[in-house]
C-alpha cells in the first residue's frame, strides 16, 4: 500500500460527507478525495445489480486516483456490494453498517428504532446482523422514504422535511423507543430536525466515529499512517457542485463537477 495516496470515500451524494467529518477529526493529516454520485442518487431503491456496478464504477475511479484504501460511506452500498467490491479489488474496503449492536446492547426498554433506506433494510447483511444481535429486542424498521432526496436537496431543515419525518417516525414514538439507530450516511443531516421531534430521552446514534476507528486501525495494521500533513481534501460531484460545497465542513477544500 502507498502510504501517501488518499482515503477514498464515495457515497450515492452528499451525505457520505458526514462520515468523512469523522474520518477527517480522527485523519487530519491525511489527505481525502470525496465522490459524490448525486446524478444516481438515491441508492436506496435500486436493484442490488445495480447498486454493485454503481459502486464498482466510483471504487475504480478512486483507485485510479491513487488511493490507498476506500471507504464505503454510503449504508445501502455497503450492505449491498461490500462482498463483491472485495471480491473485485486488492484495494482495502472499509464499509458501513447501521449501528445495531451498540444500540441493542444499551437499550435499557430493549425496544430501538431503526431508520434506513429500503435497499438496506432489504439487504441480507442487515438481516444477518438484526439477527445476531436483536434477539431480545423489539426493532422498529422504518424506511426514510424521501429522506434522501430531501437532504440532495438542501432541505434539510426544511418544514416540509420535519413534517415527513414526524409521520416516518410515528410508529417509533407509539412503542417509545430509547435509541434511534441511523442506518443511511445522509440522515445525520436530520439530527437537528429529529431532535426536535423526539423526546429527549431518545438516544440517536450513527455509525460516523466507528468508521473513522476502523479506517484508522486498518491504516495502522498496514503502517500506511502518515506522519506529515498531506494534500487538502478534495471533493467531486457529478451533478450540483454549489450543493456539495453546502455539506463541505471547510469553505477552503477544493470542490468540483466531474463527469463520472
Ligand atoms: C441512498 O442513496 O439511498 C442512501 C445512502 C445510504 O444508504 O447511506
Amino acid at each position: 500500500m502507498n502510504a501517501t495516496g488518499a482515503i477514498g470515500i464515495f457515497d450515492s451524494g452528499v451525505g457520505g460527507t458526514s462520515i468523512f467529518k469523522e474520518i477527517h477529526q480522527s485523519l487530519p493529516l491525511e489527505s481525502c478525495i470525496y465522490l459524490a454520485d448525486s446524478i444516481n442518487a438515491p441508492y436506496g431503491q435500486k436493484s442490488k445489480e445495480e447498486i454493485i456496478r454503481l459502486s464498482k464504477k466510483n471504487t475504480e475511479l478512486l483507485i485510479k486516483m491513487g488511493c490507498k484504501i476506500i471507504v464505503v460511506a454510503c449504508n445501502t452500498a455497503t450492505t449491498n456490494a461490500i462482498t463483491e467490491l472485495r471480491e473485485s479489488f486488492n484495494t482495502p474496503i472499509i464499509g458501513i453498517e447501521p449501528a445495531i449492536k451498540p444500540a441493542a446492547l444499551s437499550s435499557q426498554k430493549k425496544i430501538i428504532g431503526i431508520l434506513a433506506t429500503k435497499g438496506t433494510l432489504s439487504s441480507e447483511l442487515f438481516s444477518k446482523t438484526s439477527e445476531l444481535y436483536t434477539q431480545d429486542v423489539e426493532v422498529i424498521e422504518v424506511i426514510g422514504k424521501g429522506l434522501v432526496e430531501a437532504i440532495e436537496a438542501g432541505k434539510e431543515y426544511h418544514t416540509e422535511t420535519k413534517k415527513l419525518l414526524r409521520s416516518l417516525l410515528a410508529p417509533m414514538l407509539a412503542k417509545e423507543i430509547d435509541y434511534l439507530v441511523l442506518g443511511c450516511s445522509h440522515y445525520p443531516y436530520l439530527i437537528p430536525l429529529l431532535q426536535e421531534i423526539l423526546p429527549p430521552e431518545v438516544k440517536i446514534i450513527d455509525s460516523g466515529q466507528a468508521v473513522a476507528q476502523q479506517t484508522k486501525n486498518i491504516l495502522a495494521t498496514y503502517r500506511a499512517l502518515v506522519s506529515k500533513p498531506q494534500n487538502a481534501p478534495k471533493f467531486y460531484t457529478n451533478k450540483d457542485v454549489q450543493l456539495l460545497r453546502h455539506f463541505v465542513p471547510n469553505p477552503e477544500f477544493e470542490v468540483s463537477y466531474l463527469d463520472f
